[in-house]
């Protein structure tokens, strides 16, 4: 069911794209008012969920502790698994961000023989995502020689690394080939893992099928169906100066590139309302980037508002009769 809706939306947003490079209406329409629409729609959206995350009460500490605490001298302390200190928490959160560091000690669960429960290591998941995200934001970085004029040296810098083994022409990038090994793992093993294809429902499968769509569309743009990259830079440079082009230059852009965008104008607005904003959360998380010091240092709640408190002393005061004739060890005799 998941998957099926999740399918119905993406062969609509690709029907519309496909229509759109074929129809001079539709086209000037996805050409000049969808970009604005998207970027402001992400832009709302983001601000409005960090907002709303900044507002949640973070009334405790309840970092995710791993390893031995800060204990007494000689018992030895996990200082990246279980950080007393904002450096530690730093060092933690730098290594979980750029490799996903938790995600390294995955394990999987399986039946042997129908009967006994068996756990082991699992890199694969690992492995994929970390590859996945990777390529993800090179590509990214890679195409502000579409957005810059002139193009920013780490650009050029990046497609040489990234087209090291000089393989095909055009060369083929390393980062093209991981982003859909990663994301062909991804959304098979959300098909074909029964355990994980029970929990799964269109808020996962959609996400991966939209980033599919968008790096086939780029392949095939890149190494089969060549587009008028001067007119797609006009474009994009028209665009980000506010400045939407003529009938006639959109006429140079080829329906599979205003396909390819149609999907990055959708991620954009998706993107704020889906579980990809964790490229985000994951910084304003309080179980990753709080130090557990609890033990240390006492944290008052900031929210804690006087209460009139009555004590043992105060209590037993009160009491003190009818305990002693119930036989109620009292701390006062008098
Ligand atoms: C979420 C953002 C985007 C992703 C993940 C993405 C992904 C890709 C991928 C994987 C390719 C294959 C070639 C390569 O790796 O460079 C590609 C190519 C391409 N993309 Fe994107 N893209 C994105 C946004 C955009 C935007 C905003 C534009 C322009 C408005 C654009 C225009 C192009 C063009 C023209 C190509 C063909 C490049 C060539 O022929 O060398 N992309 N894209």
């Amino acid at each position: 069911m998941g998957l099926g809706l999740s399918l119905l939306y993406f062969i609509v947003i690709l029907g519309l794209g496909w229509i759109a490079g074929y129809l001079p209406f539709m086209k000037t329409i996805f050409g000049t008012i969808l970009p604005y629409v998207a970027l402001l729609l992400f832009l709302v959206g983001i601000i409005a969920r960090i907002v709303r995350w900044g507002r949640s009460p973070v009334p405790f500490r309840i970092t995710t502790t791993c390893g031995q605490e800060k204990s007494l001298p000689w018992i030895r302390q996990n200082k990246l698994d279980n950080p007393s200190s904002a450096l530690g928490a730093f060092g933690r959160m730098l290594l979980e961000v750029l490799f996903f560091r938790s995600l390294f000690r995955n394990t999987k669960a399986e039946f042997k023989d129908n009967e006994k429960l068996v756990y082991s290591v699992d890199k694969w998941l690992w492995f994929f995502s970390l590859a996945f995200h990777w390529s993800f934001l090179i590509i990214f970085l890679r195409h502000f020689r579409f957005f810059t004029e002139p193009i920013p040296s780490f650009v050029t810098f990046l497609q040489n690394i990234d087209g090291f083994f000089q393989v095909g022409l055009p060369i083929i990038y390393i980062t093209d080939v991981l982003i859909l090994a990663g994301l062909t793992y991804l959304f098979l093993r959300r098909i074909f893992d029964s355990k994980v294809k029970i929990i799964s429902l269109p808020s996962d499968y959609f996400p991966l099928l939209l980033i599919l769509g968008i790096a086939v569309t780029g392949v095939l743009m890149r190494y089969f169906f060549k587009t008028d990259l001067v007119a797609v830079k006009e474009f994009t440079v028209s665009i980000l100066s506010f400045q939407p082009i003529g009938s006639d230059l959109l006429a140079k852009l080829s329906p599979l590139f205003i396909i390819h965008f149609t999907f990055v104008c959708t991620l954009l607005i998706y993107f704020p309302f889906s579980k990809l904003v964790h490229l985000g959360g994951i910084f304003l998380s309080p179980t990753r980037n709080l130090a557990n010091n609890n033990r240390m240092k006492r944290h008052v709640n900031p929210w804690n508002y006087d209460v009139p408190v009555h004590t043992y002393e105060e209590y037993e005061e009160e009491f003190r009769d009818k305990m002693i004739a119930a036989g109620i060890p009292v701390e006062k005799e008098e």
